[in-house]
């Protein structure tokens, strides 16, 4: 059996949830393959080579299972769910299906979930209840949740006791078997469920359709080994596997020959991309050379690592031209012990030597974070710690969070003797002072010309334009809409916390970059 055929040969499982009282009872369904997730089962990394399937199509007998037929899917958390969710609705479209903005007019409404918080969670079933209605005044609607969400346990035990209006649960893994699922839920009148929990194929050839048509998405890697403490993606994502060189190149040409202006390559770990690589020695730095030939105005990529940023894409980064001088560099705390009880495998001193390193070697690089507050047992003066860091490496922008225990995680398991209160306080400090810098930072544009990918009408004025600097600032200004798409000059007359206001001077191609 190739593997084709191995991937395509799987069962789907289906089973009635009014038929299980507990947990294990659920498992002797599943005697073919086992489809429900296994934290445990996810944590293993084994030596297994990464298996590529290069030649995925949709299987021919699903093809026109959508006539008539339209989907909605509402999409949580990071970018690696948004562009997951292009490829479901790629394989939506390919089946015949049309797609819907209103959970009102679809046959089929997905939750593409995210897991990284509780509150994430919590959003999805507050929409799961939501969506009870419409499934009592429309038996033939299918509702289904997919994403990470749906490779924890504890989460698939709750739907499957308390929100018996889902009909489909899939996994992250298990996205190029929508067809499959689509079809058995279809049939049965049980809730199936296929989710895989330890992985290592890399798919191809899957179908997208992309959200717009200025910037995209490509993923050179999955999943992530890094395990740390707080964090539950790599038991949602699996093991990291990266693709193939040639295969992220011809996305990008492509990509690019359709007139796409801007590429943010993705990855849990972008800095850990090649790793896997039995055959050869590859890493960022060399794919980053090799997307820097093609002609793209804008290459970006997240996230990043600190420990596994190395030399040589400092090296590569230092080409300008179309590598962006913006750098979203996860910090997570600025407390060696913190840093260390995270298993963030690097120091406040190593990190801000890469800062420092970055500095030299490119030219006006700035830099983002990622920042936890109120870790198991941070003390103040830790807290402190990550405050006089962020002002040392002048950040220009983070995502604050306050630490939320994620079951299955090491850090779940701690102690902690910080309350609630003073983990809100000590976020809202740090988001005092990261206002203050993205502040300072804006002042800096003011009276200065920046150019702006324009994307379409500001979201608050649809007589202005919006758009982002190649340092990922938001610009609003007046222009015409024949700008849309394009990369424009325009000069900064205001400066806020967190956008600029300007005015266009002219399009970018009739005058000289500077
Ligand atoms: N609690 C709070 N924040 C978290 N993050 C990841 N896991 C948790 C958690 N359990 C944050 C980290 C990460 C970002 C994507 O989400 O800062 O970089
Ligand atoms: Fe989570 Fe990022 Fe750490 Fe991986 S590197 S475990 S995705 S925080």
């Amino acid at each position: 059996m190739n593997e084709k055929q191995r991937l395509e040969g799987q069962q789907v499982q289906s089973i009635n949830p009014s038929d299980k009282k507990s947990e294990k009872d659920y498992s002797k369904y599943f005697e073919t393959v086992y489809t429900a997730p296994s934290l445990k089962d996810a944590k293993k990394r084994g030596k297994e080579e990464v298996k590529y399937h290069k030649d995925f199509d949709l299987p021919e007998e699903f093809i026109g299972l959508g006539k008539g037929r339209k989907f909605y899917i509402r999409t949580y958390g990071c970018q690696m769910n948004e562009h997951d969710t292009e490829v479901m609705a790629g394989i939506f479209m390919g089946l015949g299906y049309q797609p819907t903005d209103t959970v009102e007019d679809a046959n089929v409404i997905l939750l593409n979930t995210c897991a990284i918080r509780e509150n994430a969670e919590n959003k999805v079933f507050g929409e799961l209840g939501h969506l009870k209605h419409l499934r009592k005044e429309n038996p033939d609607l299918l509702i289904g949740v997919c994403g990470c969400m749906s490779q924890e346990e504890s989460v698939v035990n709750k739907i499957l006791k308390t929100y018996t209006q889902v009909d489909m649960i899939f996994g992250t893994h298990n996205i190029h078997r929508l067809p499959n699922i689509l079809h058995e839920a279809y049939m049965s009148k049980e809730m199936v469920l296929e989710v895989w929990s330890k992985e290592g194929d890399v798919i191809e050839n899957l179908p997208k359709v992309r959200r717009g048509n200025i910037k995209a998405w490509v993923n050179i890697m999955y999943g992530c080994d890094k395990f740390c403490t707080y964090c539950i993606v790599p038991y949602t994502r699996g093991k990291e596997r990266s693709r193939r060189p040639e295969d992220i190149i011809q996305e990008v040409r492509q990509l690019a020959a359709q007139g796409y202006q801007e590429i943010t390559l993705l990855g849990q770990n972008v800095n850990a991309y090649g790793k896997d690589f039995k055959d050869m020695t590859y890493g960022l730095g060399d794919l980053m050379e090799a997307i820097h030939k093609i002609d793209i105005p804008r290459i970006r990529f997240t996230t990043s690592h600190p420990r596994d940023f190395d030399d040589r894409l400092i090296e590569v980064l230092a080409n300008g031209g179309n590598l962006v001088e913006h750098i979203h560099l996860p910090v997570q705390s600025g407390s060696n012990d913190v840093l260390k009880i995270m298993a963030r495998k690097y120091t406040r001193e190593q990190f801000l030597e890469l800062v420092r390193k970055i500095k030299d070697k490119v030219p006006g690089a700035t830099f983002t974070t990622d920042i936890i507050v109120g870790y198991p047992n941070e003390t103040e003066e830790q807290f402190e710690e990550t405050l006089s860091l962020y002002r040392e490496v002048g950040f220009e922008a983070a995502y604050t969070f306050i630490y939320s225990p994620r079951e299955g995680t090491p850090a779940a398991k701690m102690k902690d003797n910080v309350p609630m209160e003073v983990k809100k306080e000590r976020l809202q400090r740090l988001n005092a002072l990261v206002n203050e810098l993205s502040a300072e930072a804006m002042k800096r544009y003011q009276h200065e010309v920046v150019e702006v990918l324009v994307e379409g009408e500001s979201k608050n004025n649809p007589d202005t334009l919006a758009g982002y600097t190649r340092k990922n600032k938001l610009v609003n200004f007046k222009g015409p809409r024949t700008a849309i798409g394009k990369i424009v000059k325009v000069k900064v007359t205001d400066a806020k916390t967190w956008s600029l206001t300007g005015e266009i001077i002219e399009e970018k191609e009739n005058l000289e970059v500077s």
